[in-house]
């Protein structure tokens, strides 16, 4: 199953929970692959490379063609492998702007591996740029992470939007796997109020897990290490272990019903 992660907004917790998200299911038995497409390689960084360390990269596949299987690499996790990013990613829209497949380049690249694991996990840059749009065209999911705050919000309706004209456009449809709400603080009023404003909105496509704020979560990436290598008893190494058991749930669950939500315009319909 190949999963975008993905939101317009910048510092919602997308790398974060990719990356833990990835390495919880790795730590059930399940074979993974995270590969980060951001030109910021925040997630090759939590995953302790070094910057100097990044060739082979998703680059090399996408602007020359050298095949993925060249690119994947082992981590310190059991179980989860990686294809790192480069800060070459960051001309890609420019790069392929008249390119008539530029959508697909991905899709294509992710065929050699897609059968050789349980889960493939892409780390999406902000944006809906093109390489979220390659993300979301090779996926078969997506989970959205959102911050319980306004600005975060307004940007979801547009997220859900973009994916259903994307289907109509490619023919096919990437399923949302679930809406994760991340950087909770149920100090906050504003939050807990626009919790109930997702739940409200978009019911059973939320996850039941809230992930809250924990500093060990932030603390873990400098270290290069994954929640669970830096702090297995943190609320957050166990906030994404329970993340990872409604994944697999939904994930092998039949597929979902074709739900409302896609058809949703682009308006903003979260009352808040
Ligand atoms: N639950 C959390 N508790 C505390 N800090 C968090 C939590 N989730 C993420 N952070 C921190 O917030 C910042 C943004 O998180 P992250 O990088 O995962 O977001 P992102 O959506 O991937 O951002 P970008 O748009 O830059 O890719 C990081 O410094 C991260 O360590
Ligand atoms: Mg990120």
């Amino acid at each position: 199953v190949i999963t975008a992660v993905v939101s317009r907004k910048g510092g919602v917790g997308k790398t974060t929970t990719t990356v833990n998200l990835a390495a919880a299911l790795a730590g059930i038995g399940k074979s993974v692959l995270l590969v980060d497409l951001d030109s910021q390689a925040s997630a090759s960084l939590s995953l302790g490379v070094a910057r100097t360390q990044f060739a082979p990269s998703i680059a090399d596949v996408l602007f020359r063609g050298e095949s993925i299987l060249d690119t994947v690499r082992p981590t310190s996790v059991d179980g989860l492998h990686l294809v790192t990013s480069s800060a070459d990613l960051a001309s890609f829209d420019i790069d392929f702007a008249s390119d008539p497949k530029k959508e697909l380049l991905l899709k294509s690249a992710l065929s050699y591996v897609r059968e050789e694991y349980d889960f493939i996990f892409l780390d999406c840059p902000s944006s809906l740029s093109l390489l979220p749009i390659n993300a979301l065209v090779a996926a078969d999911r997506y989970i959205a992470p959102v911050v319980p705050n306004h600005l975060s919000l307004v940007g979801l309706p547009n997220l859900l939007g973009t994916v259903s004209r994307l289907h109509r456009r490619f023919d096919k449809r990437t399923e949302l796997l679930g809406i994760v709400p991340t950087l909770v603080d149920y100090r906050l009023k504003s939050h807990r109020e626009n919790l109930q404003a997702i739940r409200r909105e978009y019911g059973e496509k939320v996850f039941a897990m809230e992930i809250r704020v924990n500093t060990r979560l932030a603390e873990a990436p400098a270290r290069g290490q994954t929640v669970f290598q830096f702090d297995a008893k943190a609320t957050g190494a166990r906030a994404h272990r329970l993340l990872a058991a409604e994944v697999l749930m939904r994930a092998t669950a039949d597929r979902p019903e074709p739900g409302a939500l896609e058809n949703g315009s682009d308006s903003n319909r979260i009352a808040i």
